[in-house]
Parts: C-alpha cells; sequence; structure tokens
C-alpha cells in the first residue's frame, strides 16, 4: 500500500469536506493508518490562524488574509506533514490550489508572489492526487447554506471565478479526478472510494 498525500479541493459547498470524511471512514473501517489535515487549520496554531481570518468581523486585507494562510500551511507543513511523509496517508482538505483559485483567480492577487511563497514554504513538496469537487455554474448559489465564516457573503461571481480558476490550474494536473456534485452521493462516493484504492493500491 502507497503512503501518498491526498488532497481534496472545490469551492464552498461543493461537497468536498463530506468525500474527505467519507474516505477516512473508508480508511478507518479498513484499519488503515491516516491523518486528517484541514487547511486554513490543522495544529493548534494554525486552527488559531483559521479564527482570525474566517472572523466574520474579519477587516483584515486580502494580502494580510494570504499571508495568513500561508503561514497557516507552514505550521502544517512542518509539523504534520514533514514528519508523516511517507509514514503515514495524508489527506488534506484544501491546498495550494486553493491559496491560487481564491487569492489570485478570486481575489487578483500575483500569481508569482502565490506561486513563490508556496515553494519557499513547501520546496518541491507536492500532493500525490487531487480530487476536485465540481459544482456546475447553474447549482453555485448566492448564499452557501450553513456558511458561518466571512466568505459567505461573496457572490455568485466570485465562486464562478474561483472555479474557473480550479479548473484552470488542474487542466495539466495527470494525477487528478473530477467529482461532479450533481451526481448522486452514492454515485460519488463509490467514484472516489474505486480512486482511492487505485491510488493507495488498496486491495478491496
Ligand atoms: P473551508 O474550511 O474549506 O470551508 P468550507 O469547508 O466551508 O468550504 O475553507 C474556508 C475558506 O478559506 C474557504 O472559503 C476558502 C478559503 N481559503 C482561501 O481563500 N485560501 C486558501 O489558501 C485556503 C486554504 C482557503
Amino acid at each position: 500500500m502507497y503512503k501518498k498525500v491526498i488532497v481534496f479541493e472545490g469551492i464552498d459547498g461543493s461537497g468536498k469536506t463530506f468525500h474527505l470524511n467519507q474516505v477516512s471512514k473508508y480508511l478507518s473501517k479498513k484499519k488503515i493508518k491516516f491523518l486528517k489535515i484541514r487547511e486554513p487549520g490543522g495544529t493548534k496554531n494554525s486552527e488559531t490562524i483559521r479564527n482570525i481570518i474566517l472572523n466574520k468581523k474579519s477587516t483584515l486585507k486580502k494580502k494580510t488574509d494570504l499571508l495568513l494562510y500561508l503561514a497557516a500551511r507552514n505550521e502544517n507543513y512542518e509539523n504534520l506533514i514533514k514528519p508523516n511523509f511517507n509514514k503515514k496517508i495524508i489527506l488534506i482538505d484544501r491546498f495550494t490550489d486553493s491559496t491560487m483559485a481564491y487569492q489570485h483567480y478570486g481575489f487578483d492577487i500575483n500569481k508569482k508572489i502565490i506561486r513563490d511563497l508556496n515553494n519557499y514554504i513547501l520546496g518541491n513538496f507536492k500532493p500525490n492526487f487531487t480530487f476536485f469537487h465540481f459544482v456546475p455554474p447553474k447549482y453555485i448559489k448566492k448564499n452557501i447554506s450553513g456558511k458561518k465564516n466571512k466568505y459567505d457573503k461573496f457572490n455568485k461571481n466570485f465562486y464562478y471565478k474561483v472555479q474557473k480558476g480550479f479548473l484552470n490550474i488542474l487542466k495539466n494536473n495527470k494525477n487528478k479526478l473530477i467529482i461532479d456534485s450533481s451526481k448522486t452521493k452514492k454515485f460519488n462516493i463509490e467514484k472516489v472510494k474505486d480512486k482511492i484504492n487505485k491510488v493507495l493500491n488498496i486491495n478491496e
């Protein structure tokens, strides 16, 4: 079995966290050890940073947010990813593609700055596989139900831009699977599981 790093990406409300949790349950059932991380968040310090960024009352500037996302990522990388790399399967809820999609395609921050900051923190490290949870544009909602952070005030157009950004970023990534979130949960759970079995070399 391979100890790979697998990322779940998608706009808010796309179902990425649901599917990550399904995979966690599946691995637990098979008694396979894994580590689950969310971004922003992860360690105690990066959860503190998460609360600062996503606080509904936050008035932080977009460049401040960018630096905080990267700060949280550095804590995760040093404390969780690096020590467990190749030892455990690592599942991550959002990673570098989210930063490019939201901060560049959504908020127009320079691409090169984002790339350089990620490289500064991660060096040559790259996840092995990405699940991208795609929401067909007609299903993108203005107010994403249940959202309690400051990103719930963005309009549909913002999410169109971010999702287009994701697709652009992932275009040349061979190690990805696009999950259409308008399909049934059952169908998608099976699709993700089949891919997980292949990527992690699990025999059912
Ligand atoms: P998340 O906790 O994944 O929210 P949800 O599960 O409700 O989709 O992410 C919180 C927000 O942080 C989300 O709106 C996207 C944003 N974000 C960025 O803008 N840049 C980043 O680099 C990351 C990791 C997240």
